[in-house]
């Protein structure tokens, strides 16, 4: 979705807008544009593509003063072009708008303002905002009042930042429901406004998050943050404990290639101040789990989207095994429409790198409808699903920028292993020792991680004979299963292959006819408790001439024999094995798109967070 960086304060507000949405860029692309106020008139440059445009036309058309805005855009209403890029103007000029979200009621407000002799300048639903402030303003309200009385009206989730050139000592801004993050940055005689942290990190760690239905008005010297219907409030200041190095990509070509190599780290850090290795427990505080609520669950939904649902899949295996809770996975945007059947003793999970996927808040929500306990395992801190939910555990990966997910996918297999464990412990279905025992398995993973990913040069060569196949097939069976659905996944979002995720034992029932020598076919075949059926999978498969690259344990000779590749790994506990299976998978993705010179990081159509249905 769209990124917004705003700022007031001494500096000029140019380069400051351009390097936060450099940081954003992640989050939606098609165009791209910034506002800032020069010698009292708004002065706009907006250019539809890449940031890189956007750059090159500010070179060539230099702006500069304060304050400003800036916005890369991921379209839903009006064709990606420097059009209906934002920001957009009012008619006299002296408003201006960048926004994230759908004014749901705009073709109404549209119809209302060109009765009124409003002439559109694009085809967004956006512009209607910058109309209806411009309108409340001249009949007397100043910038606050007359933002105020539009977030009143128009409908939808938007984030929205605004300012006027008759005000210059100050900007506007509004989170309305859940179209992704609206943060507030903190600075000495400055303040900014961004849609996510990475954008403004360099300058500021001190960060108040906005709320639903919340407002704030920035000047250089403070912040003010009400209700839209106008009480002051006094919101809590976070300190972001991320170093701006961390949304850089290093040495890496790619961030996502960086995050794939931190999750030897990224997962120490989501295993850190949860694990008593000493006595064999885990703790997860923010959770606000008490015996009596653990022992009266009698279901837990796991929603989600895309990467997010298949970790909760896996989460499914862990905690029905470990701590013997019916467990149910369904799709986010599927739960929010299902009517679920959900009581005082349903637990609804939710799992997001953002916290912020539209879909995903939407089930939680339904869940909290129905009278549900709401958990959420988030990584954006200060996100939507963090703050609405009774209870959440912080993957505490450090910010993920690349679009496809890789550490916030296993960081949520190893925060759902613990808390299967918890659960266990606090249900009696684990005695001391079975728990014991588990908790120690965690200590191996971090190690396997490192260890699995120094193959990165085995699969850089593999990748290289299956760059240009037409599409290709994951299998997986029992835990693994989810593991070919999220393998498949990588693989589409970033190489633009076909790939589809497969239940191995589902093959006989009609997709095996797709196997021939042109379809290669993934198995993931690791020891676990499903490797000899893996193994007749891959006889199944040779029988009809496929190419099968296995994901196969160190020293599997019967493996080795019968696959034309192999993508080894160390022997793992198999409960954790995902965490190490799916690592060979999201290299191999990565070192086909790369090979094939695609935008690894900003793969076409996608956002990194979908903060719209
Ligand atoms: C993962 O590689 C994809 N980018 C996408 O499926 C993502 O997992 C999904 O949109 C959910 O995002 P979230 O974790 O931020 O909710």
């Amino acid at each position: 979705m769209c990124g917004i960086v705003a700022y007031i304060g001494p500096r000029d507000a140019t380069p400051i807008i351009l390097n936060g949405l450099k940081r954003l860029e992640y989050r939606g692309y098609d165009s791209a544009g910034l506002a800032v106020l020069q010698n009292g008139k708004i002065e706009v440059r907006r250019d539809a593509g890449k940031l890189a445009n956007l750059v090159e036309l500010v070179r060539q058309q230099p702006i500069s003063g304060a304050p400003g805005m800036g916005h890369t855009r991921w379209a839903t209403h009006g064709a990606p072009s420097a059009r209906n890029a934002h920001p957009h103007l009012s008619a006299s000029g002296r408003v201006v708008v960048v926004h994230n979200g759908i004014v749901e009621n705009f073709l109404e407000l549209k119809a209302e303002l060109i009765a009124r002799g409003i002439h559109f300048q694009s085809d967004t639903d956006t512009e209607t905002i910058v109309h209806l402030v411009e309108g409340y303003a001249a009949g007397g309200l100043n910038l606050t009042e007359a933002a105020r009385k539009t977030f009143q009206r128009i409908e939808g989730a938007h984030g929205i930042v605004l300012m006027s050139a008759d005000e210059p000592d100050k900007i506007v801004c509004a989170r309305i429901g859940n179209a992704g993050g609206v943060v507030i940055g903190l600075g000495e005689g400055e303040n900014f406004i961004a849609s996510d942290i990475p954008a403004i990190l360099e300058h500021t760690r001190r960060v108040i998050f906005l709320e639903s239905h919340q407002m704030a008005i920035l000047t250089r010297e403070g912040i003010s943050v009400q209700t839209l219907d106008g009480k002051t409030l006094q919101p809590q200041i976070h300190t972001v404990a991320w170093d701006p190095i961390a949304a850089e990509k290093g040495e890496f070509r790619h961030f996502m290639q960086k995050e794939i190599h931190e999750q030897a780290r990224a997962i120490t850090d989501t295993l850190a101040g949860r694990v008593d290795f000493e006595n064999g427990k885990i703790r997860l505080p923010e959770l606000n789990l008490t015996g009596q609520l653990a022992r009266r669950i009698e279901r837990i939904y796991i929603t989600a989207c895309g990467t997010a649902a298949y970790a909760g899949m896996v989460g499914k295996y862990l905690i029905e095994k470990i701590a013997r809770i019916p467990v149910e996975v369904v799709i986010a945007s599927e739960f929010r429409y299902s009517d679920p059947i959900v009581n005082e003793n349903t637990v609804v999970l939710a799992i997001s790198q953002s916290g912020e996927t539209a879909d995903t808040l939407a089930a939680m929500e339904e869940g909290r409808k129905k009278g549900a306990t709401l958990w959420s395992i988030v990584n954006a801190i200060g996100s939507q699903a963090m703050r609405v939910a009774d209870g959440s555990i912080s993957m505490q990966t450090g910010p993920e920028i690349g679009v496809a997910s890789t550490k916030a996918f296993t960081a949520p297999l190893v925060d759902q292993y613990m808390l299967a464990i918890l659960l266990g412990e606090l249900r009696g279905t684990l005695d001391e020792a079975a728990c014991r025992a588990l908790v120690n398995d965690l200590r191996l993973i971090p190690d396997l991680v490192g260890r699995t990913l120094k193959r990165e040069d085995e699969i850089k060569k593999v990748a290289l004979t299956l760059k240009d196949m037409r599409g290709c097939l994951y299998l997986g069976r029992g835990i693994n299963m989810p593991i070919a659905y999220e393998g498949a996944l990588k693989m589409k979002e970033i190489s633009y292959i076909h790939a589809e995720g497969y239940p191995a034992g589902e093959m006989k029932h009609g997709p095996i006819a797709l196997i021939d020598k042109d379809m290669p076919v993934l198995c993931i075949a690791p020891q676990d408790p499903w490797r000899e059926k893996m193994i007749s999978q891959i006889q199944q498969a040779k029988a009809r001439d496929g190419v099968v690259i296995a994901v196969a344990t160190d020293g599997d000779e019967r493996v080795r024999e019968m696959a034309d590749h192999i993508l080894w790994i160390p022997k793992t506990p198999w409960m954790l094995s995902p965490v190490i299976t799916v690592l060979p998978l999201q290299l191999l993705a990565y070192h086909i798109a790369a090979q094939r010179g695609l935008d690894v990081d900003q793969p076409r159509n996608l956002a990194k967070s979908v903060t719209v249905e």
